[in-house]
């Protein structure tokens, strides 16, 4: 298990409100706490991986993960605190995650929000998660570079989500479309399994595809009728199951070493996975007529869909914008973010929040 800490670069402040959130996430996998000021200025991040507790069973199991939100939750609050070199009575209000995700890991983060929340007297702010992964594509930037960044598309694209929205403002986003199967970083963390390599399997198919080609094997990409937005990967995800047992897809997986080509499977992989993404994204974003795309989540730290919504967003003449890494994947700044536009919406909640799986 890792912690992984971090100051951004301050940012552009309004001067005109000054509020400084407390955030906290743990939907998942990740027990994380923020503070930031004015839903931008990110004063500190911390952030608490459960990646290698979860790494033997190749995939988050909920009981573990609960149990582990619960060790760590008060230790990440305090770093996140104390790095932000402030007491909780700085703090004007608790924004939490409360859907979706794991029930059992979201009530952990949300007893703890709502604990402070009462004894200090604080507003209490119930976060989408999915909203604010949209929400970390525009916080880092400069007022002027993104404004106005809406109405836009935003590709969320993890573990969990691979979907296309329309979102009007901070707070106002609606789905367009989804996966009709996979997740793209559920697809990733399979094909890492069958190529035997660690999970969580997005970065190091990634790694590994660095050195291999990825025309080497023309993998099937799904394209949706025009109608709906639509993605699917288990067909590539089989594709790759077929390519690496031979036709008997009930044979053993072979081991790793005896995978001939394991490089150029893992770059084909990833060129077919990037290539749907990128366009659906961009046929979307021309048939609604929308010029910035913000694409978030854990697999948008993918180096090759980077790069390539971006050239093939510029051929269109559409802006691209992703968080950096650190703000791809889970992180509670994300949460505070969002949650200073939800209070400065009166979007306030009661100690009645409930946790939501959906
Ligand atoms: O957003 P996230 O941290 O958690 C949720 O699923 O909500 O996303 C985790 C997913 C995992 O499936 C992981 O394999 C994938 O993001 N991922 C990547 C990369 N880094 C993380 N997928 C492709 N390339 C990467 N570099
Ligand atoms: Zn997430």
């Amino acid at each position: 298990m890792d912690t992984q800490t971090w100051t951004a670069p301050h940012l552009k402040r309004l001067e005109s409100v000054n509020d400084l959130l407390l955030g906290i996430e743990t939907s998942c996998d990740e027990t994380a706490a923020a503070v930031v000021r004015n839903g931008r200025e990110i004063l500190s991040s911390v952030v608490h991986s459960q990646a290698s507790l979860h790494a033997v069973h190749g995939g988050v199991v909920p009981e573990i993960a609960g149990r582990s939100h619960l060790e760590q939750i008060l230790s990440v609050i305090d770093q996140a605190l104390e790095q932000a070199g402030l007491g909780l009575e700085a703090i004007d209000a608790i924004a939490v995650t409360n859907r979706p995700g794991l029930i059992g890991s979201l009530l952990v983060g949300l007893s703890a929000a709502k604990t402070l929340a009462w004894t200090r007297g604080l507003p209490l702010v119930g976060v989408h998660h999915i909203e604010a992964h949209v929400y970390a594509a525009t916080m880092e930037r400069e007022l002027s570079e993104t404004e106005p960044p809406y109405p836009c598309l935003a590709l969320v694209v993890s573990g969990g989500h691979t979907a296309l929205y329309r979102a009007k403002s901070e707070i106002e986003i609606e789905p367009l479309g989804a996966t009709l199967d996979d997740a793209a970083g559920e697809a990733f963390d399979k094909v890492a399994n069958l190529l035997g390599l660690p999970y969580p399997g997005g970065p190091s198919v990634s790694r590994l595809a660095e050195q291999g080609d990825p025309g080497a094997i023309r993998f099937p990409r799904y394209r949706s009728d025009g109608e709906r937005p639509a993605f699917s990967f288990s067909g590539i995800k089989t594709a790759v199951l077929y390519h690496v047992r031979g036709q008997d897809a009930l044979a053993p997986t072979p081991p790793p070493e005896l995978i001939p080509d394991r490089a150029d499977v893992a770059a084909s992989f990833e060129g077919a996975v990037v290539d749907v993404l990128v366009e659906e994204t961009l046929r979307t974003a021309r048939k609604e007529g929308l010029e910035t795309v913000l694409v978030a989540g854990g697999v948008a730290c993918n180096r090759r869909l980077r790069k390539e919504m971006t050239a093939r967003a510029a051929d269109q003449g559409v802006r691209a914008l992703f968080p950096s890494p650190s703000y791809c994947t889970d992180n509670a700044a994300m949460i505070a973010g969002l949650g200073f536009h939800l209070l400065r919406a009166d979007r306030t909640a009661g100690l009645d929040l409930d946790a939501s799986p959906r």
